[in-house]
């Protein structure tokens, strides 16, 4: 589908901002309902439209989708995607007579975008930079940020959004994804265990996973040394980058690294939604870090002992490779890494991604698309 062009969506969505009074903006965006937690982007598209207005939401097009609401690896699909000649038909389920300007019964997408309904090839605005003074974003991000004071965050949503259309600002971002999580704060497959919120993430600090006993805290991740040039087999050190993520507070047995992966995946069936896996080395290691954690005197990794740096993109994390993995072990102060093979045995903690906000990486796609 043609992404619509951002500069021309974030010109109409300064405007909007500008006219953020608007309360029926807020029910909206509650229309837009949980889908909105993930798919910002969309979000914003729809937003724009008579649509938004009329309360023709997410699912009046792609249905309730609540499997692939549960699941947030989109492994289970929303219950209708239209594509291509399709689409004119679901268009067709309320606009019998196809369109009443042009008479057309078909192609509606090459007129009007799926989401804002406006037409894609037209240049919908000037770019934000030089029309979008930086007085607005100053504006926008002080009353999200009252908003936030407030808990108003249906309007503290509104008012980023409005900054991020102004400006694809990295602060904008973090406070909408923040805005975005307490407005709607249900994980799939997790209940919070305590009231508090991580300050910056939005997300709730401990939590159980439902129909189990487990408890899992967040770990905000961040940056991390891993190495030490002082012991050859620890060369280099270095800097990684880890998202935040949830590790289950209170270690299992596992007779190896095989049985871990297995029972890993007994959690996932039993779970909606799963997602549980072994900690990456880098996340190990910043989780024990993390002195609300206890050590167990042995852990399993997800990954291959291959020598330092950690890449987690290097092919180490091949969960298929029979090669030995990553065991973390504790020293009477800190910890120390050894290779575990098929008969080592070691405890394990399942570890879960909190579900994405899907903005920047779809941002991305639609730049590289994007001459
Ligand atoms: C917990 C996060 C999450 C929620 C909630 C969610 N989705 Fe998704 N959805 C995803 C992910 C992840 C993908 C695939 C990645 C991407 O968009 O690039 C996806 C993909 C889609 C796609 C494209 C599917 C494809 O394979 O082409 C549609 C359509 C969609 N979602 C609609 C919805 C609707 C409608 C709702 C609300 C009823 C919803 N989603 C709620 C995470 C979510
Ligand atoms: C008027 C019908 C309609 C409404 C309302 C609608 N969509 Fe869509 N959406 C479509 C169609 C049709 C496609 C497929 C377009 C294509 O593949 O050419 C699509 C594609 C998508 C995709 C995948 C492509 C992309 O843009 O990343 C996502 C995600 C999505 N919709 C989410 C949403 C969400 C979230 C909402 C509510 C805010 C929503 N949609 C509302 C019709 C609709
Ligand atoms: C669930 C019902 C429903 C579906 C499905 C639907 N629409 Fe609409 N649409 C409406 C309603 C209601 C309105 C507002 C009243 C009106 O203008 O007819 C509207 C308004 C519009 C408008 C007028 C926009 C404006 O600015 O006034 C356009 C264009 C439009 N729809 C296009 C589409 C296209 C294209 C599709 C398919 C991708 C589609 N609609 C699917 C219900 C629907
Ligand atoms: C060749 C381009 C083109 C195609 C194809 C097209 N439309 Fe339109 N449509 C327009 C234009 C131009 C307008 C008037 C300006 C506007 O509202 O965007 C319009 C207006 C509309 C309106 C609002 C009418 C009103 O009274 O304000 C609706 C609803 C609509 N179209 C639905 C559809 C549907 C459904 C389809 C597919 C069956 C479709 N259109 C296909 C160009 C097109």
């Amino acid at each position: 589908m043609a992404r619509l062009r951002l500069a021309g969506v974030t010109a109409l969505l300064a405007a909007s901002a500008a006219a953020a009074q608007d309360s029926g903006r807020d029910t909206a965006l509650r229309a837009a309902g949980v889908c909105a937690r993930c798919h910002v982007n969309a979000v914003l598209e729809w937003d724009l439209s008579a649509h938004a207005r009329v309360g023709n939401a997410c699912s009046g097009c792609h249905g309730a989708s609540r499997g692939h609401v549960l699941d947030e690896r989109n492994t289970v699909k929303p219950d209708r995607i239209p594509r291509g000649d399709a689409i004119a038909g679901l268009c067709a389920t309320c606009h019998a007579i196809g369109c009443p300007k042009t008479r057309s019964t078909e192609s509606c997408p090459s007129c009007h975008h799926v989401h804002a309904l406006v037409d894609p090839r037209k240049p919908v605005g000037k770019p934000a930079e030089s029309d979008a003074p930086a007085p607005r974003f100053t504006e926008a991000m002080r009353a999200g940020n009252e908003a936030v004071a407030r808990k108003d965050w249906a309007a503290a949503v509104r008012e980023f959004r409005g900054a991020y259309a102004i400006r694809q600002d990295a602060a904008a971002y973090r406070k909408l994804a923040f805005s975005l999580r307490r407005l709607y704060p249900e994980i799939p497959g997790f209940r919070a265990a305590s009231k508090e919120v991580h300050p910056e993430l939005g997300l709730p600090l401990e939590v159980k996973v439902t129909g189990t006993k487990i408890r899992m805290l967040l770990v905000a991740g961040g940056e991390i040394d891993l190495g030490d040039d002082s012991v050859a087999s620890l060369r280099p050190a270095h800097t990684v980058a880890v998202e935040p993520f949830y590790i289950a507070r209170d270690p299992f047995d596992a007779a190896s690294w095989r049985d871990a992966m297995n029972r890993m995946e007994d959690l996932n069936r039993a779970v909606p939604g799963g997602g549980f896996r072994l900690p990456t080395e880098a996340e190990l290691a910043s989780a024990w870090s993390d002195p609300r954690l206890s050590r167990a005197s042995a852990e399993w990794s997800s990954s291959l002992f291959w020598p330092y740096p950690y890449d987690a993109a290097d092919g180490r994390e091949d969960r298929a490779s029979s090669e030995n993995r990553v065991r973390l072990v504790a020293q009477s102060r800190s910890w120390s890494r050894w290779s575990g093979g098929a008969t080592s045995t070691a405890q394990f903690r399942p570890v879960r991604t909190p579900p994405p906000i899907l903005l920047p990486k779809t941002s991305e796609r639609f730049r590289k698309r994007t001459p």
